[in-house]
């Protein structure tokens, strides 16, 4: 489950200058005032870059993790707040073999243990979601360390998806609420009953206490979601979360994805209009005037119809 820590002020930094020149020119294109808050990556394709190389699977494995790096460091320095990595699902931990779960883990520690100085120098917290109670205790002490050691950062927070599944989180969170609700009827003396009677049940369970319950409920949703190695799925990431998020998927293979490819999906991202579900700037009231009247079209339907369609039926 996710670790709640008091998370201090996303404090944006003025590093643009440690951009590469191919970054910078992709980055020159960009709003900066329209940056993400929040951008989630399903890194895919490590087995595929591997295997396209005569190589074993752990290698692709070892090579996205340089990725991981490389693209955090990027996203740092364009005050990116939240960069959220799906890096191992409850799926994975259930289905790989053994010795693929077991590198994976390793590969997690020597990552954490070899990276948290850079995570210091480029001023990013590390955070984590999922079962992470489930994960070896070596590993959960690991994990631990990194972000006891990066807790005073004030830049971008890196959170790691790990043993993570988004149908278990949205139960957790359930059972987070009515554990929450069973203790407050406890301290007042009262049933549940009783207590969902005093204020109505709409008070005490909508959208809002699902959304803080969940392991993100720190967090903004992700604006943009990018997938690499084209496949076009979701596999139970952020479900809750996504709901009106881009979605951006790439051929590229994770191992061969770096800070510029972010960038490029930010720029594809920028120019995409989001409606939430309303009209987006393109649609004015304006517009409503040159609408013709409902009953005219009805009119006109009708008229187009023949006697047969016009029969009763
Ligand atoms: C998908 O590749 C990727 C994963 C299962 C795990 C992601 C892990 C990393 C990027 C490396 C470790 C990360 C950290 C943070 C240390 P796949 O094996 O499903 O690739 P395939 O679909 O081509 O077989």
């Amino acid at each position: 489950m996710r670790e709640s820590t008091s998370r201090p002020f996303f404090q944006p930094c003025s590093r643009l200058h440690e951009l590469s020149a191919e970054e910078e020119a992709v980055y020159r294109q960009l709003d900066p005032a329209r940056i993400p808050q929040h951008v989630a990556i399903i890194m895919d394709g490590n087995g595929r870059w591997a295997g396209k190389r005569a190589l074993k699977r752990f290698l692709g494995h070892q090579q996205g993790a340089e990725s991981v790096q490389f693209v955090v460091e990027t996203a740092s320095r364009i005050n990116l707040p939240f960069i959220t990595l799906y890096a191992f699902s409850l799926e994975n931990n259930l289905r790989r073999p053994k010795s693929e779960v077991n590198f994976l883990m390793k590969l997690l520690r020597s990552y954490l243990v070899g990276n948290v100085q850079r995570m210091n120098d480029n001023n990013v917290r590390m955070e984590y979601i999922g079962r992470i109670h489930e994960l070896p205790s070596e590993v959960q002490e690991t994990m631990q360390w990194a972000t006891e050691a990066t807790a005073k950062n004030t830049g971008t927070t890196l959170t790691l998806a790990l043993n993570y599944g988004s149908r278990s989180e949205i139960v957790d969170a359930t059972r987070a609420v009515i554990t929450g609700l069973i203790a407050e009827a406890h301290t007042r003396g009262c049933s549940l009953e009783d207590l969902l009677q005093v204020d109505g049940i709409e008070a005490r369970l909508d959208e809002h206490h699902i959304t803080n319950a969940l392991y993100t409920g720190q967090m903004p949703d992700p604006d943009l979601v990018i997938r690499t190695s084209g496949e076009k799925r979701i596999s139970n990431f952020l479900l809750w979360q996504i709901a009106y998020s881009e979605i951006f998927i790439t051929e590229r293979l994770w191992p061969d994805f770096r800070g510029i490819h972010l960038l490029e999906a930010i720029l594809d991202y920028q120019h995409r209009e989001r409606r939430f579900g309303g009209l987006g700037e393109s649609f004015t009231d304006e517009d409503l005037d040159t609408l013709q009247p409902a009953t005219e079209v009805a009119e006109e339907i009708v008229a187009k119809l023949t006697p047969k369609q016009l029969a009763p039926r």
